[in-house]
C-alpha cells in the first residue's frame, strides 16, 4: 500500500514525501516537473531513497492520474501539485492546475476508495482583512473553489477528505520566487529587497519541514464524523507570526550584510497580519508539528546554509552535490 504524493518533485511534496519515507512509507509521487532544474533536482534525490516510484503525469488531463497509479495500489492521498504563490500565473493557468486537477484528483480518490485525502489550500483563502475571510486573489480563488469541491466530493460519497491550509513556507529546497530566496538574492546582489505593506507585515512563516511533519500528523488523523461529513480544514502554520523586518535582520546576520530596503504597497490578497496568534472567528486550529516550532533564526540559517552551498547552483541550472 502506497501513499500517493502529487507534486512530489515540488517545494512541499519534496519534503512531505521525503518524511514519508523517513517513517518507512511507501509513496508513489507523481508531477508534471514544471522547474526544469529545481525538481530535477529534488526529484535526483528521492528517487535515492528507499520506497520511492515516480511517474510524471499531468494531472488536469483526463485519465492522467489513473495511467499513472495504474500499477500502484493507493491507500491514502496528499494532493499537493498545484501552482503556487499569489503572484505570477495567469486566470486559466491557475483554474486548470488548481481547479481541474482537483477535481480529477477527486474523481480517482473516490474510484480508488482511498481511506484518507489530503490537498494544499492555502492562507491566500483568508484574503483581505475584514470580519468575514474571503479571498480577494485569483489564486485565493482557485484555493477555496478546491475546498469546496473537494467537501462536495465528500457529501458524495467520497473518501475522508481534509484541506490544509499552508501559510508562508520557506527552508531548504524552496522556490525562487518566495520571500527568503529573492530576499537572500537581492542582499547578496546588493539589490533593494522589497518589503510589502511597507515593512509593517507580519507572517506566519513556518520551516517547510515543521509543515511537512504537521501533514504528516493529519494524514494519520483523518477527520472524523460530523454529521454524516468526514471533511475537515485545519491551518498549518508557525504559532507565532514574525514581521518582515524581522526577517530580513535575520537574512542580513546570516549573509554579513546590510539590506537595502525599498517599501512598497501589499499585494492584494495579502494580509498585513496573516494570522491571529490565537486563532479568532472563522480560523481553524493549527495542526501541531511538534513542541518547539522552528524560528526564523534558526529556519533561515538553514536556508541560507543549503542556499549557499547548493539552492543557487541547482537554480541556475549548475550540477552540485545538493546538500540538506
Ligand atoms: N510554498 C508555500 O508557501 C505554500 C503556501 C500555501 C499553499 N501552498 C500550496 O502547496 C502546494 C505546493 O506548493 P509548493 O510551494 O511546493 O509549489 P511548487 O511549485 O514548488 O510545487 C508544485 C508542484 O506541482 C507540480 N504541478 C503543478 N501543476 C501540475 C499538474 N497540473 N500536474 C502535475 N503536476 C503539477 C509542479 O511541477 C511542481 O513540482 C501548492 O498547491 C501551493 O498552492 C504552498
Amino acid at each position: 500500500m502506497s501513499v500517493l504524493v502529487t507534486g512530489a518533485a515540488g517545494f512541499v511534496g519534496f519534503h512531505v514525501t521525503r518524511a514519508l519515507l523517513a517513517r518507512g512509507e511507501r509513496v508513489l509521487g507523481v508531477d508534471r516537473l514544471d522547474d526544469p532544474a529545481l525538481s530535477a533536482a529534488r526529484l535526483a534525490r528521492l528517487e535515492k531513497l528507499e520506497g520511492f516510484g515516480f511517474s510524471r503525469a499531468d494531472l488536469s488531463v483526463p485519465g492522467a492520474l489513473e495511467k499513472a497509479a495504474a500499477e500502484s495500489e493507493i491507500e491514502r492521498v496528499v494532493h499537493l501539485a498545484g501552482r503556487a504563490g499569489l503572484r505570477g500565473a495567469d486566470g486559466p493557468s491557475l483554474v486548470r492546475d488548481n481547479v481541474l486537477a482537483q477535481a480529477q484528483v477527486l474523481a480517482f480518490c473516490r474510484e480508488r476508495g482511498v481511506t484518507h485525502l489530503m490537498h494544499a489550500s492555502s492562507s491566500a483563502v483568508y484574503g483581505g482583512p475584514g470580519a468575514a475571510p474571503a479571498p480577494v486573489s485569483a489564486y485565493g480563488a482557485t484555493k477555496r473553489r478546491a475546498e469546496i469541491l473537494a467537501r462536495a466530493a465528500v457529501e458524495a460519497g467520497g473518501p475522508p477528505t481534509t484541506s490544509l491550509r499552508y501559510f508562508t513556507l520557506y527552508g531548504p529546497w524552496s522556490r525562487p520566487d518566495t520571500a527568503a530566496w529573492l530576499f537572500t538574492e537581492a542582499i547578496l546582489a546588493g539589490r533593494p529587497v522589497r518589503l510589502h505593506g511597507h515593512g509593517r507585515m507580519r507572517r506566519s512563516f513556518t520551516f517547510a519541514a515543521d509543515a511537512a511533519a504537521a501533514t504528516l500528523t493529519a494524514l494519520d488523523h483523518p477527520p472524523p464524523d460530523a454529521h454524516g461529513i468526514r471533511y475537515a480544514v485545519a491551518d498549518v502554520r508557525h504559532p507565532v507570526t514574525a514581521g518582515l523586518e524581522d526577517f530580513v535582520t535575520a537574512l542580513e546576520m546570516l549573509l554579513g550584510r546590510r539590506a537595502l530596503r525599498e517599501r512598497v504597497p501589499a499585494v492584494r490578497g495579502e494580509f498585513v497580519t496573516d494570522a491571529p496568534e490565537e486563532g479568532g472567528q472563522g480560523w481553524p486550529r493549527p495542526v501541531p508539528s511538534h513542541d518547539a516550532p522552528t524560528g526564523i533564526q534558526d529556519g533561515l540559517a538553514r536556508f541560507v546554509a543549503w542556499y549557499l552551498d547548493s539552492g543557487r547552483a541547482i537554480a541556475g541550472g549548475l550540477t552540485s552535490p545538493a546538500a540538506d
